[in-house]
């Protein structure tokens, strides 16, 4: 079994949450649609994966010092977002958990020096990078086991692509298909006004980084990281993006891709694509 069944880079505009409200509601708009077609799409492809666990790296699950894996059994809870309360209010979810797998996560980190911290308990919230991408469009049946893990202020690129690496290799030892997904953006010069797009040198960046994923030049991009995240101001400096590529190249899977959609939100680009082991 391939060490990683699939891996997706994902949005979480609160905007797109619910699909209803995306659809039909007073927030539809003719510019996010393509994001939101390609998140419904994403879907379908969550699903052909088949995943027994999925290890959710979200932009808004932040962490200071350790990188914290959430190994808590069942995530139960109501959320509404912090930043987004007039649109993302009282979204119940309730996924299970895989502890096992978390524990995996955090052993490994420990082997590697690495600060962190294994959380279970049950007021351990789920942020709305996560929520939003997952119960609004990827799992809406909340049935695969979810193990959110942490963005880290202090670690730096490498570090957060030594934790994908980590999520691969747990994977392999697992008899799990596990699946790995990045919620965050890609360039992220965020200003007010959702429908705003990046600036054209910065969607063609954005243009390349997609480019690259899909063709499968993941030593190239791990190259070019620190500069694109540099330049383009990456959502939380790049780092989800480092362990997106931290787990796609230590699984050694030829993978294929589907590039789903590309839009914009609030100044930021958005690329919505999945790569699915072949
Ligand atoms: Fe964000």
């Amino acid at each position: 079994m391939s060490p990683l069944a699939g891996a997706f880079l994902t949005v979480h505009t609160p905007r797109y949450c619910t699909l209803e409200a995306a659809y039909e509601g007073k927030l539809a708009s003719e510019v996010f649609r393509p994001v939101r077609d390609g998140l419904v799409a994403q879907g379908e492809a969550v699903a052909q994966a088949r995943l027994d666990a999925a290890v959710v790296n979200s932009c808004h699950l932040i962490t200071t010092f350790p990188t914290v894996v959430d190994g808590t059994p069942r995530h139960r809870g109501v959320l509404t977002a912090q930043e987004a309360p007039e649109i993302i209010h009282g979204v119940p979810y309730d996924y299970p958990g895989d502890y096992d797998l978390a524990a995996r996560l955090i052993a490994r980190g420990k082997a590697a020096g690495r600060q962190c911290v294994l959380a279970n308990d049950v007021h351990y919230p789920l942020d709305y990078g996560t929520v939003m991408p997952m119960v609004c469009y990827l799992d809406r049946a909340q049935r695969t086991p979810m193990v959110p893990i942490s963005v880290c202020l202090s670690a730096d690129l490498d570090e957060s692509y030594g934790w994908g690496r980590h999520v691969a290799q747990v994977a392999g030892e697992s008899d799990k298909r596990v699946g790995f997904v990045a919620s965050g953006s890609v360039s992220h010069k965020l200003v007010r006004g959702p429908e705003r797009a990046p600036r054209p040198e910065d969607q063609e960046l954005d243009h390349r980084f997609a480019r690259l994923l899909a063709d499968g030049e993941f030593e190239k991009l791990w190259g070019w990281l620190p500069e694109f995240a540099r330049t383009t101001q990456a959502e939380m400096g790049g780092r989800h993006l480092a362990m997106l590529l931290g787990a796609i190249m230590e699984s050694g899977s030829r993978f294929v891709p589907a590039v789903h959609a590309y839009g914009p939100s609030s100044g930021s680009g958005n690329y919505v694509i999945s790569l699915l082991a072949a």
